[in-house]
């Protein structure tokens, strides 16, 4: 098969594309409720208007190619209301009192009226490497590091209960991956409706009411208390980006604290995530670590890490280049395409992440193949991304087979594609 490989006027055409996005979609203002000016893009002005963690974070990427100051000020927004025990929410809610309605809607953890109690995929090192490296490096680094530090430093102590070094989540929506169909059976869900989604979170949730959401105790409950694979490879990947960061201010000690914390977890993920037999990589749930056997994109993730083993690398590679799985016509859909869960287009009540493309797993799956020696594999789902936003705009997912574009529109996650496009050129 050829493979395709984007030109450089299609990234001077993508950039001035993100440019826009980014100006739509910025949330500039004070709020009252903590007395701090915010400045951010928000996933969708049409849809989304508040501040996600891990969408700002590939923001702060995206942004770092054309506005360094709003790529900054991005995560300066994100890491404002950091709590005193260094967690951040996954969402917060800056101007939730002109849009009470909508957040009616939504299902989600509070730990205060405009914050919520709950993680998302901890990639904020590597979005302030990349904003550092493009800006004002160490100055910027001094500023923002020691906040960092201390969010990884509440996911090692309070996220990571059994002594294996993994990340662990205790609702699903932690993950990012919503309506994922790994999470169906411990769900309870037999259906494609929104409803029985909201039931099913539902059914978790309450589990932690009696108790005020206290982490202990929700470990305790051992019903979801998930080490999802993705969130745990990019937390590798992280803390090896945050000790790097360490390093360059000269912080030799805390550099080896967070390298080691990422060769714990590593181990771990071999020991209990890889399936021999299968040749994928399933999350684990709870104390007896029980695989969730459900063929997604989490399962190939493993490939962005650069020491991932040549004989498990091959065996994820076939996965992936196979047409039956996940060798689309525009890669890499999110669910396996032989899986019976698979839908390429929106479902239901508009159920996210059972088998469209999204351009966030593609900048990470890609850029593990350029680790592991396949450029021309890495341009060419660049290139096919590219095509994506030609023909469908920039949307939250698209179908993996057709290209038609679904979810939010102009949404700002999906601009990360120009690092991918940067990288490959
Ligand atoms: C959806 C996605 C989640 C994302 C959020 C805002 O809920 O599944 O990962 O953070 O939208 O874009």
């Amino acid at each position: 098969m050829r493979y395709k490989t984007p030109t450089i006027a299609d990234f001077v055409w993508l950039k001035e594309v993100c440019r826009e996005i980014h100006v739509k979609n910025r949330q500039v203002g004070k709020a009252d409720w903590c007395g701090h000016t915010f400045d951010f893009s928000c996933p969708s002005h049409l849809t989304y208007p508040f501040q996600w963690f891990w969408d700002s974070c590939f923001n702060a990427i995206a942004l770092s190619h054309f506005d360094i100051d709003k790529a900054e000020a991005e995560l300066v927004s994100l890491l404002k209301n950091q709590h005193e025990d260094g967690f951040v929410s996954h969402v917060t809610f800056w101007q939730r009192d002109a849009y009470e309605e909508m957040v009616s809607t939504y299902a989600i953890a509070f730990r205060n009226k405009y914050l919520t109690d709950e993680m998302q995929p901890p990639l904020l090192a590597e979005a302030v490497s990349a904003v550092a490296q493009r800006g004002r490096g160490n100055e910027f680094l001094k500023e923002i590091l020691p906040a960092v530090r201390r969010f990884y430093d509440w996911l090692h102590e309070v996220r990571s209960p059994y002594g294996d070094g993994l990340v662990r989540v205790v609702q699903p929506d932690e993950t990012g991956l919503d309506h994922s169909p790994k999470w169906d059976e411990l769900m309870e869900i037999k259906d494609e409706e929104n409803s029985s989604w909201f039931k099913g979170w539902n059914l978790i949730c309450d589990k932690y009411l009696p108790f005020n959401r206290d982490p202990k105790q929700m470990f305790e409950v051992d019903y979801f208390a998930v080490a999802d694979v993705m969130v745990n490879v990019i937390y590798i990947e992280n803390l090896r980006v945050l000790a790097k960061l360490c390093l360059q201010l000269g912080d030799v000690a805390a550099a080896e604290i967070y390298s080691a914390r990422a060769e714990r977890a590593r181990e771990s993920l071999e020991l209990l995530c890889w399936d021999e037999a299968d040749g994928l990589y399933y999350d684990v749930n709870g104390k007896t670590n029980k695989k969730i056997r459900v063929n997604t994109f989490t399962s190939l993730m493993p490939l962005l890490l650069s020491d991932l083993d040549s004989i498990k690398r091959d065996r994820l590679m076939k996965h992936l280049l196979d047409p039956a799985e996940y060798w689309a016509k525009y890669p890499i859909p999110s669910t396996a395409m032989n899986h019976p869960t698979y839908r390429p287009d929106t479902v239901g009540g508009n159920l996210v992440w059972r088998g469209p493309t999204w351009m966030n797993s593609n900048w990470y799956l890609a850029r593990g193949l350029i680790r592991h020696g396949r450029m021309d594999l890495a341009r060419h789902i660049a290139a096919q991304s590219i095509e994506l936003v030609r023909l469908s705009g920039v949307r939250e997912y698209y179908n993996p087979g057709t290209g038609a574009g679904w979810g939010a529109p102009d949404f700002s996650w999906s601009t990360v594609l120009l690092d991918l496009v940067e990288e490959v050129l």
